[in-house]
């Protein structure tokens, strides 16, 4: 089966062996046809945070099971149960048209419902795992379904039991906690600029102005393959960061455990001189230095050779390690 469809970097990719899930159900019966043969497996969502092969060997599950629906209605909450197929954005779409505000900060990211949690998607100063009940999962280690309640789903920034234990879950639902009492976050430096003027917006201006920030500073995949931010933002001590501040007085960074700060790693790239550039059919995208681009007949090997020339240069430059934020198949 063909994936350059179905992967945003839109690297031209075949599976080896594919299996449609449309429901929960088929699983375990899929998963001891693959234990059987022994073949190695990878679950392929809405391929918005992978760097694919060539060719993926073994059986990959292409996850389509859809639906959503409000399951509890509680005093302070609404409790949403949503298929891991659904598309992300037009999950927090259909939450805005049925007045369950919350989302609005998380609008256009792409991928899938039950790609989401994996690395705990966030954006715009919220992340996913504030707004997560549970997640219905089978366990290929137990050959059963389970619930991960949201303190055993161990999210962190970019990072998730799931992300720890890759070859181990299948997210099949996702359990969304929203609560009635709705509460604008605008605190985060580019949302807070476009609301200077008008302090108490409405969840659909957020909505809006979310979706207005990102289709400037981020690549429609549609256009111009890509994955979103190539790396993480680093986290250092302290006093790594304060004798950096000394050099750079621009330096971009944000608060984080105590002891410790994140830094722009858009800004280091950016630093490095790297915006824009190309490297034959890769490159660092021009509004964004965090995102690596597809500019068409890309390979992986293409994209991960530009990956580590920023990398060794962040490293050199500022003493910095970047790590790389998609999956590597
Ligand atoms: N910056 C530059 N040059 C650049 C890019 C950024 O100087 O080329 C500086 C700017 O000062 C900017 C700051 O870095 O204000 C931060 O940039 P931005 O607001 O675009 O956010 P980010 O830290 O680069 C993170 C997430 C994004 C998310 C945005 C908004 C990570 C790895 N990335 O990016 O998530 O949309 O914040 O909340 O944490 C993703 O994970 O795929 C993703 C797009």
């Amino acid at each position: 089966l063909g994936l350059k469809d179905r992967n945003t970097f839109g690297l031209d990719a075949r599976a080896e062996l594919a299996y449609e899930i449309d429901s929960a159900e088929q699983i375990p019966g899929v998963m001891s046809q693959i234990a059987s043969k022994n073949l190695p497996w990878r679950i392929l969502g809405g391929g918005s945070n992978v760097i694919l092969p060539k060719v993926l060997p073994g059986a990959t599950l292409l996850i389509n099971i859809t639906g959503q629906e409000i399951t509890a209605s509680e005093n302070e909450d609404t409790l949403i149960t949503v298929g891991a197929g659904v598309n992300w954005h037009e999950f927090v779409t259909w939450t805005l048209e049925n007045n369950l505000p919350g989302l609005e900060n998380l609008a256009l990211i792409p991928g899938t419902v039950g790609a989401a949690p994996i690395q705990n998607i966030g954006a715009y100063g919220v992340e996913i795992a504030n707004y997560i009940d549970h997640i219905e999962a089978f366990d290929v280690e137990k050959q059963a379904f389970v619930t991960l309640s949201n303190s055993e789903c161990r999210f962190a920034y970019r990072d998730s039991y799931f992300k720890q234990n890759p070859h181990r879950f299948i997210v099949t639902k996702v359990v969304f906690r929203i609560s009635k009492v709705w509460q604008a976050k605008i605190h985060y430096a580019d949302l807070a600029k476009h609301f200077e003027t008008n302090p108490k917006p409405s969840a659909e201006e957020i909505f809006l102005a979310v979706c207005k920030i990102r289709t400037h500073k981020l690549p429609d995949p549609k256009v111009i393959g890509n994955a979103g931010s190539f790396f993480q933002n680093p986290v250092i001590p302290n006093e790594q960061y304060e004798t950096l501040l000394k050099k750079y007085a621009g330096l971009v960074s944000y608060p984080d455990a105590p002891g410790k700060r994140k830094l722009a790693a858009g800004w280091l790239i950016d630093q490095c001189g790297f915006k824009g550039q190309r490297m034959g059919e890769v490159g660092v995208y021009e509004n964004q230095a965090l995102v690596l681009v597809n500019h068409g007949n890309g390979t992986a090997q293409d994209i991960l050779g530009l990956a580590k020339c920023i990398q060794d240069k962040v490293r050199k430059e500022f003493g910095v390690s970047l790590e790389i934020e998609p999956n590597i198949f």
